[in-house]
Formats: C-alpha cells, structure tokens, sequence
C-alpha cells in the first residue's frame, strides 16, 4: 500500500469514526429510510392484487391520490429526521471545506432538479405507482430529465441526501445517503420488471383489439 492509500484509509476511518450510530434522530432517519421504500412495495403490491385502496377510496385515481399522500408524508417525516440528525452529529474535519461545500450545494441542487423535473413530467400518479392501481401513462417519457438519468426521482432524491451530507460536512449523512441508494437500487429491482410486465400486457391487449 502507497502513502496515498494509507492516507486515503485514514480518511475514510476518521469519516466512520465521526458517526454517532447512538444518536435518536439519526436512527429514526435510518428507519424511516428503510421502511418507505418496503412500505410502498409492499402497499402497492397487494393494491394490484387485491385493489383494497380503490374500494376504500372509491376509485383507482383517489386511491393513488389517497397513496400518494401517505407516501409524500412519511418522506417529509424521514427528512425531518435526517436534517435533526445532521445537527446533531459531528463535522468531519476534513470535509468541512469550500470545495466540498460547493460541490455539495451543485449535487443538491441537481438532484431537486431531478426530482421536481420528474414529478412535472409525470404528475402525481405516474410519480406514485399509478402502474399498480391500472393506472397507465400513454408513452414512456423520454425528455428531460429521462434522457439524463433513468430513474430521475430515485437518483434525484439519492443526491439531495448526498449534496445536503457533503454541504454540512457530515458523514452519518453521507452514510444514510449511500442507504438511500442501497434501499433504491433494491426497490427498483420489484418496481422495474413489475412496470415493464403490466405495460408489456396492455400492448398485448391493444393489440387482441386491433386484430
Ligand atoms: C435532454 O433533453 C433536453 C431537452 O428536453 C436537452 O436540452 C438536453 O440537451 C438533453 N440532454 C441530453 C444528455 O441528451
């Protein structure tokens, strides 16, 4: 090992070392990292199978509505959590320097563009799982941001967690950011075959019709 690597070691210990894993509010934004994604999963799953929120709210669109709030809501609970937490946890020293501020104001910044420019794209059932309540977009969306990233709100929402972590310097932020990926990457594991099986089999329909 180089000098450079033991430096860079040390670097990533010194990070590690700063994160107060005691710490309330941090372990109630891991929570809350954790269980949203396995809650929409699991909601809109058993909405496709059994479409209790449709009967509950008396229509396919109100339940995604209905959804949508609830989902749109534990997010703000989970970064209530987050931004507590980076309060409370330490600075690590050798991130708290301009370089590392600035490039954390450009990745929040881009990733709210991300984000904002997916749910205009979109709307509110495109953005919340539409797809599982028969609700169906006409064409995939290809503009902006789609053209940049395939999946804008997940990646968008991954770097305002990163940006935010790096802005203040905080590596428990930095590491729930790297959780929020992990958690992502694995929703879009249940949520990507499901979207391309009901879109493949209303082509299929289309196409019965059409014969
Ligand atoms: C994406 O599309 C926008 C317009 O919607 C365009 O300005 C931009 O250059 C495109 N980016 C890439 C990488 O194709």
């Amino acid at each position: 090992m180089g000098i450079k690597d033991l430096k860079l070691n040390d670097m990533l210990l010194d990070a590690v070392a700063d994160i107060n894993g005691d710490d309330r509010d941090f372990r109630m934004a891991v929570f809350f990292i954790v269980f949203n994604p396995l809650f929409w999963n699991i909601v809109a799953q058993v909405e496709y199978k059994t479409h209790f929120l449709t009967r509950l709210a008396g229509g396919a669109r109100r339940g995604c509505y209905a959804l949508a709030f609830v989902i749109f809501s534990l997010g703000l609970v989970r970064d209530y959590y987050f931004s507590r937490a980076l309060k409370n946890q330490v600075t690590t020293a050798w991130l708290d320097q301009d370089a590392v501020r600035y490039a954390g104001a450009g990745l929040f910044v881009f990733g709210q563009v991300l984000v904002l420019s997916s749910m205009w794209r979109l709307g509110v059932t495109g953005t919340y799982l539409g797809d599982y309540f028969g609700i169906l977009m006409e064409d995939r969306v290809t503009s902006f941001p789609f053209n940049v990233s395939d999946n804008p709100m997940y990646q968008g929402s991954t770097l305002t967690f990163l940006g935010t972590s790096l802005y203040y310097g905080k590596a428990a932020g930095v590491f729930a950011a790297l959780l929020v990926n992990l958690m992502y990457t694995m929703a879009l594991k249940l949520e990507e075959p499901f979207t391309a099986m009901i879109y493949a089999k209303r082509d299929e329909e289309r196409a019965q019709k059409a014969k």
